[in-house]
């Protein structure tokens, strides 16, 4: 199959820019101020929600939104009466919704889910939650959140708590506020940190740099007084050629979630981290807005509800206008448009590297291999282009001169990347008829 060159729709939190960022704040101030105005704007248009996966407020929300401006909903809302169950591939039921919809909203178990869909559906696409990979949307009302009680990122520190490893909102959040220029402080759970790789990814593209901060009141959390920390490199931190780690005297958001227990997380020795209203009292969180994607569990007891830094019923709340907003960027025929998203390329399925090694990825539920995209500075990382996970790649061919080289030797960078051919291993490379080096 032929890959479509730009994957349509909303599929990963790495698409935003700032420019789409700002403009996207700006429209969603439009659309809370003058709901009327926008009461009819996709008047004759069908959306369908179909949530492989359960779900309350984000079906609801994107439900919410679409009548609020006129649209009409068509949906799937219990997974268990999904024809998946039946043993239908995600592949062919986008095919079939995508005809009977304008846009296709779809939360799935599978990693990448929605960057597969949109490959079928013949509509835009709109990720509510893949697997542990992304929650978009999400992201963006955390963001809008933010930015109506801030108006800018700069300078800010947001700590992400919690199931980092199998939770798809702290993810997608970590790019946004990394692309805002936020410092981003992680406190994960014992056993549910997010992996190495992704961080990296991350530090790479906004040319942020990793450090480490201490407070006491980490402990209680992690287990550790020092944390790390994403900051942007251009940062003078004022301490920080006075002791090391650095003493973290403030955080100015919290974003708490809760563990992802269906995806395989465990509690860890020392408990699953969450604030008190004793935690309330610290210093460190004296102007700290607590957020959460909800639903809660016990990190985040009722009883700090009345604080006037609960702000995660307001973010909820944010919910239908952040989705008004998509909906009248893909729907909206040029009348409410927003800078273009950097689109995830498709990548390339020629030369079969084999099945993914995540086994949430759409790709091994679907039977198929997975295609892949480089990324990075050098463009010698490679990923699976629908869950981004790392692929094993050792070895870079050139199609042209049918010479293989280690993936990251100079003579690998030098292969421009339409003539990039990828060998898991050596052996491959020479079944291939390819030579060694020179
Ligand atoms: C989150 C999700 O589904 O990823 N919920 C949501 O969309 N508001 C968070 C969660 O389920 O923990």
């Amino acid at each position: 199959m032929q890959l479509l060159p730009v994957m349509e729709g909303l599929h990963s939190a790495e698409a935003f820019n700032p420019a789409f960022l700002e403009a996207f704040f700006q429209r969603a101030r439009e659309v809370e101020n003058r709901p009327l105005e926008f009461s009819e704007a996709l008047r004759g248009r069908i959306i369908a929600t179909v949530f492989a996966e359960p779900s309350t407020r984000t079906r609801l929300s994107f439900e919410s939104a679409a009548h609020r401006l006129g649209a009409s909903v068509i949906s799937v809302s219990d997974p268990s009466t999904t024809s998946g169950t039946k043993g239908e591939t995600l592949a062919d039921m986008a095919k079939v919704v995508g005809s009977y919809c304008d846009l296709l909203v779809l939360r799935h178990p599978n990693d990448g889910a929605s960057r597969l869909a949109s490959q079928y559906a013949g509509v835009p696409v709109v990720n509510g939650g893949d697997g542990r990979l992304g929650h978009p949307t999400q992201t963006l009302v955390d963001l809008y959140t933010l930015y109506r009680k801030w108006g800018e990122f700069e300078g800010r520190t947001v700590a992400l708590m919690g199931d980092l490893r199998h939770g798809r909102t702290a993810r997608s959040l970590a790019w946004g506020l990394a692309m805002l220029g936020a410092r981003i402080l992680l406190l994960p759970g014992k056993g549910l940190d997010w992996e190495a790789s992704f961080e990296r990814r991350i530090l790479d593209k906004f040319d942020y740099r990793l450090r480490w901060g201490k407070h006491p009141l980490f402990a209680e959390w992690t287990g550790s007084t020092e944390a790390r920390v994403l900051e942007p490199k251009g940062l003078v931190q004022k301490s920080l050629f006075r002791e090391d780690p650095p003493e973290i005297d403030r955080l100015d958001a919290m974003y708490l979630t809760r563990m992802q227990a269906e995806r395989g997380a465990e509690v860890g020795s020392g408990g699953y981290p969450g604030v008190t209203a004793d935690h309330l009292k610290n210093p460190l969180m004296e102007s700290c807005q607590l957020l959460h994607p909800l639903p809660r569990c016990e990190e985040l007891p009722a009883s700090v509800d009345h604080d006037p830094r609960a702000l995660y019923f307001e973010q909820a709340a944010m919910g239908p206008v952040v989705r008004q907003v998509v909906f009248l960027a893909m729907l909206g025929e040029d009348k409410w448009p927003l800078p273009a998203l950097a689109p995830l390329p498709a990548g390339s399925q020629e030369h079969d590297l084999g099945l993914c090694p995540n086994e949430g990825c759409i790709t091994r539920s679907e039977g198929i291999t997975a295609p892949w995209r480089v990324v990075g500075l050098a463009r010698r990382t490679f990923l699976c282009s629908y869950c981004d996970s790392l692929l094993p790649v050792d070895y870079a061919g050139c199609r042209s001169t049918h010479r293989v080289h280690p993936a990251h030797s100079q003579a690998a960078l030098r292969i421009s990347p339409e003539n990039l051919r990828p060998f898991l291993r050596r052996d491959e490379a020479t079944a291939a008829g390819y030579t060694w080096g020179g």
